[in-house]
């Protein structure tokens, strides 16, 4: 009977998903941007704004943002279909390796990252910082450079390099000041002599650049994750169960609770959905660390570094506690004409690269309502986030596209299992820790570090002036 229930509350899960893809195609004509889908012939022509806004600065296999249309894909697959069809840990793969696996390369890569989950040196490291009084996010940045003290021999003195195998090269040795040719110039300039492994180093430690370091993070960072929650919450952190996905494993970790098969399928879904999107800010930041050869587990810190700032990761947060300071649903119209009048944006809504509905939250969306349905306590602030998505989207979706984002409903699911808001940025790092590490892995192929040149519009030829013959005040 139980088996039953649950197998129909996975089947809503998916057909729910299912209509919102219909609804997406319904809506959207879903055609390629062939400026955006095309090969490139390096150097490439491009129309660059600040902060490299419209820059081309690689080629990828790995995923795709239509923000014209609002469509997502990865490795060819709609976001939709992955959602509905696979799992988190396929997904990871799918993005790793470039396709799907067969189902025993999938039950070993599986049985393998739930093996990754278990740090517990990490972990007792990771005790010993006051991670209570952190940050979610700075602790999660900690807990990989912890990891990667414990996996690799990369902070082994003792196993550091000869400085003759790497070539000297710090960035001015590079011809930055001719213009890029792109081409045959996008290939190693770097030799990767420093990644060997040498003889005297023991066995379970590795290099820091391979993609054993991919499989670490993937199943490591989802229980610092969960430690983390457990810590502030005042608890020791758990071991992973061994029959728990990736993202059954997170809940359990985090609320000492076995999850209901329906939350940790839901959970399954959020990860596969955050797991990559283009080269936006933190996955561009994990591309630069990398492409200096420095390594895997600095270039995801980085990317966890970039993803903790509050125009990047986070916004469910706003999110959740606006619709808790609207409060009812038949509020909202008035809240919304007030914060139009103090020129105040949604949280949730617009997004720099969707200029449609975005696809993540017509999935979130509906999971949410389900979840709501069951739980009283959600409902009243699901009913509140419809009212004010038909508000803002009659308002601002033909004229400004504006629609809502991931986050809008992101919050709600997480409120509804009962996880801290937080956390929820921790919760969007582990997810994406797939696609850091597979555009990562990807770059690295054809590496070529990156290396934009600023306009300089400060003076020229000033004399200096010696400490003692300066104004004194300084003006
Ligand atoms: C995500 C975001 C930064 C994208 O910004 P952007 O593409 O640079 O868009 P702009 O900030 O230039 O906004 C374009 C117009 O839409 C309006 N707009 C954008 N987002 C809006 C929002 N959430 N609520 C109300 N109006 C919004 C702007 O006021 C601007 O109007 P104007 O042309 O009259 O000045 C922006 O939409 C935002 O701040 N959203 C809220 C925070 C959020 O949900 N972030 C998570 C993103 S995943």
């Amino acid at each position: 009977m139980a088996q039953d229930t649950t197998k129909a509350e996975l089947d809503r899960v998916k057909n729910v998903i299912l209509q919102a893809k219909e609804k997406a195609c319904r809506e959207t004509d879903n055609e390629p941007e062939p400026e955006l889908t095309s090969r490139v012939e390096w150097p490439v022509q491009c129309t660059v704004g600040p902060g490299l806004e419209g820059a081309i600065a690689a080629e990828t296999k790995i995923g795709y943002v239509n923000g014209t249309k609002g469509s997502l894909i990865y490795r060819g697959y709609d976001i939709f279909d992955l959602c509905a069809h696979s799992t988190f840990e396929e997904t990871s793969y799918l993005l790793l390796h470039g396709r799907l696996p067969s189902s025993s390369e999938l039950a070993s890569f599986s049985a393998m990252l739930r093996r990754k989950m278990l740090i517990p040196r990490t972990q007792r490291l990771l005790l010993s910082f006051p991670v209570e009084e952190m940050l979610p996010m700075a602790a999660l940045r900690l807990g990989t450079n912890l990891m990667r003290q414990k996996q690799t021999f990369r902070d082994k003195d003792t196993f550091l390099a000869e400085t003759a195998d790497s070539i000297a090269a710090d960035e001015d040795s590079i011809p930055m000041e001719t213009p890029p040719t792109g081409g045959k110039k996008s290939v190693f300039e770097f030799i990767k002599h420093i990644f060997t492994k040498p003889e005297t180093a023991p066995a379970h430690l590795i290099s820091s650049e391979e993609i054993e370091s991919c499989y670490n993070l993937l199943g490591g960072v989802v229980s610092v994750a969960a430690a983390i929650g457990r810590v502030r919450q005042g608890h020791i952190p758990l071991e992973p169960l061994p029959d728990l996905s990736l993202a059954g494993n997170y809940l359990y970790m985090l609320t000492g609770r076995r999850p209901t098969p329906l939350q940790e399928r839901i959970m399954d879904v959020c990860f596969i959905l955050h797991a990559d999107h283009g080269m936006n800010a933190s996955t561009f930041a994990s591309m630069v660390v990398a492409s200096t050869l420095s390594d895997i587990y600095f270039a995801i810190g980085s990317g966890i570094a970039a993803l903790s700032g509050p125009l990047h990761g986070g916004a469910n947060v706003e999110v959740v506690q606006t619709l808790e300071e609207i409060g009812e649903a038949k509020s909202v119209k008035a809240w919304y004409q007030k914060a139009k009048a103090d020129k105040r944006k949604v949280p949730g809504f617009g997004h720099r690269v969707y200029k449609a509905y975005d696809p993540r939250a017509r999935v979130l969306g509906p999971l949410a309502e389900m979840l709501a349905e069951e739980d009283p306590a959600i409902k009243p602030l699901f009913e509140t986030a419809k009212e004010l998505e038909r508000t803002v989207v009659a308002e601002l979706g033909e004229s400004k596209r504006i629609f809502p984002n991931v986050d809008f409903y992101s919050g709600i699911v997480y409120k509804s299992m009962g996880i801290d808001e937080h956390l929820y940025t921790t919760i969007f790092a582990v997810s994406r820790v797939a696609g850091w590490c597979a555009r990562v892995m990807e770059y690295l192929e054809q590496n070529r570090i990156f290396r934009p040149r600023a306009i300089y519009t400060g003076t020229l030829h000033e004399e200096y002036v010696p400490l003692d013959q300066r104004d004194p005040t300084g003006t």
